[in-house]
């Protein structure tokens, strides 16, 4: 197939595939054997005519060593020793496999070779519900490469987007035999580089305590930063950077690796015997059990990597263009959002109208531009215990419903938003007793609870379509331009009468996905920020959906200093929630001043969420 000029050139015959975005190359070749051979992810590389151009670039293998000889016609190819883009298990690599199936025969070993490619304009959109990374005509493009082995067919989606220097992968696997093929592992991306001397940098944490910055140097053997919590996770974001020992904030080669996925993350960096650095990411292998029957395919999500040789701020610069351009999407994408005034902190389950009302009235006079009820609203919600399943407003609270509320707001000249946690249920709650089963739960076992609720089970269509329904009474019983979508537990007693244990949590994002898409598809006027106990699920699947994610439930100016630090390497600031909250710190008891406050909310989507009625005159 002829080149197409541009964002990716074919190189020759063997062939060599060179992404080109405007200041990095991402450059990689077919093997005499059919094996994809990683050659370059660096700087921009220009024009390759032809293998020659590349060729001192590839990395050269000794024909004498001690491996696994791929075949005896040609004994200085060894698996072990190549750089890859994809790998198998069972032919000679020892290093961590990117795919590991079981075949119907019970065979674990795969040789996974090219078959062909296309070339596309822009980018593939996923086809089995996983949200992608969008692109303006002219901005990507991407390469489809083909592989197999026996019955498995192995494709590869490489979008290279050209201004943020950044290239997404993801992989699909379809099984064209007659027997069902078990998925134990199957990883976006998978990338061999030549040891520099790196430093990992990982973005770790708690709830009220998440992405702390962490580095370590990458030695020997394998790290792994992942979550298995059913969540992205406040314990270990799903970005990372690998930062050339020395890099500062303006100088120095760092590599940046994320996930477009609010599950389950998974990203392993080996250093080799042969001084290469191995960086996979995908879907976390552990209480992963996927089976593919006849004819089925499976998508990964998205992996998104990036290079800059301006340290540390370039990288972030390059991210944070591919979050504002490529994966934040809709009517408030590019629009500047309002400041808001939330109900949380200041009142809790305390909910009455007269006080919302007057709270409302302050903040307007002090520059609020919209009103945000939070959790209390519903059901029989006087605190965490119950309510949570039961969406009807609770009369006694706000005798008027919502709709009477929000046009009072309204009238004062402020929007009006609504928080929500649809994913869940508490067990003392009407939807609970009508549909136990509706629960993920061990039947016939006493359930673990995390803060008093289950989690509902998103894969079944039933249950979706129930929330869809509800949600859609809710939101258009009243003028409701905002909604934070809360989430508070984790999961845990894995079970479903839809699927498998090892098919649930990423069953369950996808229902999640499909939840969203459903609900605010069709109401492109309401802004979205989400939200899981804080920072618990801040990924670039939740911000496909919702421009703006609430970073921590710790609102301490000092504390979210390091939290909104590390959060800035990966996310842009319209992404991050922060608010003025009262002093001394609910959650620290740490006294600091109005002004420390204001700045540090400032510097992400600045909101307020204390009684705007106890301020002094002077604040
Ligand atoms: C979570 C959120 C908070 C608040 C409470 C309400 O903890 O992170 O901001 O909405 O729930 O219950």
């Amino acid at each position: 197939m002829p080149s197409k000029p541009g964002l990716i050139e074919v190189v020759g015959t063997e062939p060599a595939f060179h992404l080109r975005a405007d200041g990095v190359s991402y450059l990689f070749r077919v093997t005499r054997h059919g094996h994809l051979e990683h050659v370059h992810f660096g700087p921009a590389l220009g024009h390759l005519e032809a293998a020659a151009d590349y060729e001192p670039l590839v990395v050269k293998q000794a024909s004498g060593h001690s491996g696994v000889t791929y075949t005896e016609s040609d004994p200085g190819y060894c698996l072990d020793y190549v750089p890859q883009e994809v790998s198998g298990l069972g032919k000679g690599d020892y290093r961590l496999p990117s795919v590991e199936v079981r075949l119907p025969d019970g065979g674990t070993t795969t040789d996974l070779r090219y078959v062909g490619h296309t070339l596309h304009e822009g980018v593939v959109p996923c086809q089995d519900g996983l949200p992608t990374a969008i692109a303006e005509p002219g901005q990507a493009a991407t390469l489809e490469v083909r592989l197999a082995d026996g019955d498995l067919e192995l494709t590869l989606f490489y979008t290279v987007f050209a201004a943020a220097n950044t290239v997404t992968r993801r992989t699909v696997l379809t099984n064209n035999g007659a027997g069902p093929v078990a998925i134990r592992r199957l990883m976006s991306q998978q990338v061999d580089l030549p040891d520099r001397g790196f430093d990992l940098v990982t973005f770790d944490g708690a709830w009220a305590a998440e992405t702390h910055r962490h580095v370590r140097a990458v030695g020997r053997g394998i790290y792994i930063n992942s979550s298995a919590t059913g969540f992205s996770s406040n314990r270990h974001n799903p970005g990372v950077l690998l930062a050339r020992r020395g890099a500062g904030e303006d100088h120095g080669e760092v590599y940046g690796f994320n996930l477009v996925y609010s599950g389950n993350h998974y990203t392993a960096v080996e250093l080799s015997h042969r001084e290469q650095v191995r960086v996979q990411s995908g879907i976390n292998p552990v209480g992963f059990d996927w089976t593919l029957g006849s004819g089925e395919r499976f998508e990964t999500p998205e992996a998104v990597l990036s290079y800059s040789s301006d340290g540390f701020n370039g990288l972030s610069a390059n991210l944070h263009a591919f979050v504002g351009d490529h994966i934040v999407r809709g009517e408030w994408a590019d629009r500047p959002r309002p400041v808001l005034l939330n109900s949380w902190e200041a009142v809790s389950f305390d909910i009455n109208e007269r006080n919302l009302i007057a709270m409302a009235r302050q903040g307007k006079r002090l520059g609020v531009e919209l009103f945000v009820l939070d959790d209390g609203w519903f059901g029989d919600r006087n605190d965490d215990r119950a309510g949570l399943g039961d969406w009807d407003v609770n009369p006694k609270k706000l005798p008027d419903g919502l709709g009477g509320l929000a046009s009072k707001v309204r009238d004062l000249g402020l929007d009006f938003g609504l928080w929500v946690e649809p994913e869940m249920v508490n067990p003392d709650s009407k939807l609970y007793r009508e549909h136990p089963d509706w629960a993920i739960q061990l039947p016939g076992r006493e359930p673990s609870l995390g803060r008093h609720q289950l989690v509902l089970d998103l894969t079944r269509p039933e249950i979706r379509d129930h929330i869809v329904a509800e949600l859609s009474t809710v939101l258009d019983s009243a003028p409701i331009s905002y909604v934070k979508w809360d989430s508070n537990r984790t999961f845990s007693d894995l079970y479903s009468t839809a699927c498998p244990a090892g098919e649930l949590p990423h069953r369950y994002v996808l229902g999640l996905y499909d939840v969203l898409r459903r609900v605010f598809g069709p109401r492109p006027q309401i802004l979205l920020e989400s939200c899981a106990s804080g920072g618990n699920r801040f990924d670039l699947g939740m911000l496909c959906f919702s421009p703006q994610v609430w970073a921590s439930d710790c609102t301490d100016p000092i504390e979210r200093l390091a939290i909104q630090l590390g959060l800035s390497y990966l996310y842009p600031p319209s992404t991050i929630g922060a608010h003025v909250t009262a002093s001394p710190s609910e959650q620290t008891l740490r006294a600091t001043p109005l002004s420390t406050r204001f700045n540090v909310a400032a510097i992400g989507v600045l909101g307020y969420e204390l009684d705007p009625r106890s301020l002094t005159p002077s604040e």
